[in-house]
């Protein structure tokens, strides 16, 4: 299969043939979004969570995000890649935005870069890293980064004025360059809305059925322990197997049933022999 570009992302969407983008964080995820075949996949900050432990998207750092995406790179062949650009490295200007756009595509190989936000100043970070020559995803409705001033982690466009808001925002981001919209925690209606207004792709998260869909790996694999949001579906439990595996493990070293002799080197009657001669000479 050949690399995925934005012009074949482009004509999926306008065959109506779903995009499927998933997010991973290192070497063996991105090896199991390849071997799956997915269009894109995405260095979500969301690892900041999944695989750093902050307590929310918010800490993590440009440098930090880079050796996820390097590492993601690695492992990544035909799927197109999208980094998120994390709070705190784009807000203060647009040639800060650009900046750091740019050091995601020379430092770990990134297609794009996803931001957060529809707002006026967010417009204007979107044009210039796309006149930067380096291709955005945008990302509205619910935004993790800004979770807090939108009120908490809750659906958005449930109200009339958050439903007007996305509607412009929408609009905004693509005529502002964004060659895709990433939409999470929106009403199904609203979302259908957007898509009719839209010559570019939308990829829903908890946003109903859209041109794409976006899962977090970790969410979708059963890593993810404690409450997930509504719109995560578990694909398997890696988590209580993996817990499982290492019970069984700490069982056989302390039983002594760990290792046994297939997990075991055998010397030769030489080397025995010249470790009994050294030995003996003390
Ligand atoms: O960080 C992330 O994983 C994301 C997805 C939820 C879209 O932004």
């Amino acid at each position: 299969m050949s690399k995925i570009s934005i012009p074949a992302l482009a004509e999926k969407h306008a065959a109506g043939d779903p995009i499927v983008m998933v997010t991973a964080y290192d070497y063996p995820g991105a090896r199991a979004a390849e071997r799956a075949g997915v269009d894109m996949v995405l260095v979500g900050d969301s690892g900041a969570q999944v695989v750093l432990g902050y307590d929310s998207t918010v800490p993590v750092s440009t440098d930090e995000m880079l050796v996820l995406a390097r590492a993601v790179r690695r492992g990544t062949e035909t799927a197109f890649l999208v980094c998120d650009v994390p709070f705190g490295s784009t807000e203060l200007s647009d040639a800060q935005a650009v900046e750091t756009a740019i050091r995601f595509v020379k430092e770990a190989g990134a297609d794009a870069v996803k931001l957060e936000g529809g707002s006026a100043p967010r417009l204007s970070r979107i044009r210039a890293i796309v006149a930067a020559g380096v291709p955005v995803v945008a990302h509205l409705g619910l935004t993790p980064q800004t979770a807090t001033a939108l009120g908490g982690f809750r659906a958005q466009g449930r109200t009339a004025e958050t439903a007007a808001r996305l509607v412009r925002e929408a609009r905004g981001v693509q005529e502002a360059g964004a060659f895709c919209v990433v939409i999470e925690a929106v009403p199904t209606e609203i979302t259908q809305l957007l898509r009719q207004e839209l010559h570019i792709p939308t990829i829903g998260i908890g946003a109903g059925a859209a041109s794409g869909q976006v899962l977090v790996l970790n969410d979708l694999l059963g890593i993810t322990e404690g409450h997930t949001a509504k719109f995560v579906k578990r694909y398997a439990a890696l988590a209580d197997a993996a817990a499982e595996a290492v019970s069984a493990y700490a069982e056989e070293v302390r039983s002594g049933a760990f290792p046994a002799a297939e997990h075991c080197y055998a010397a030769t009657e030489e080397a025995l022999a010249a470790a009994r001669a050294e030995l003996a000479r003390r």
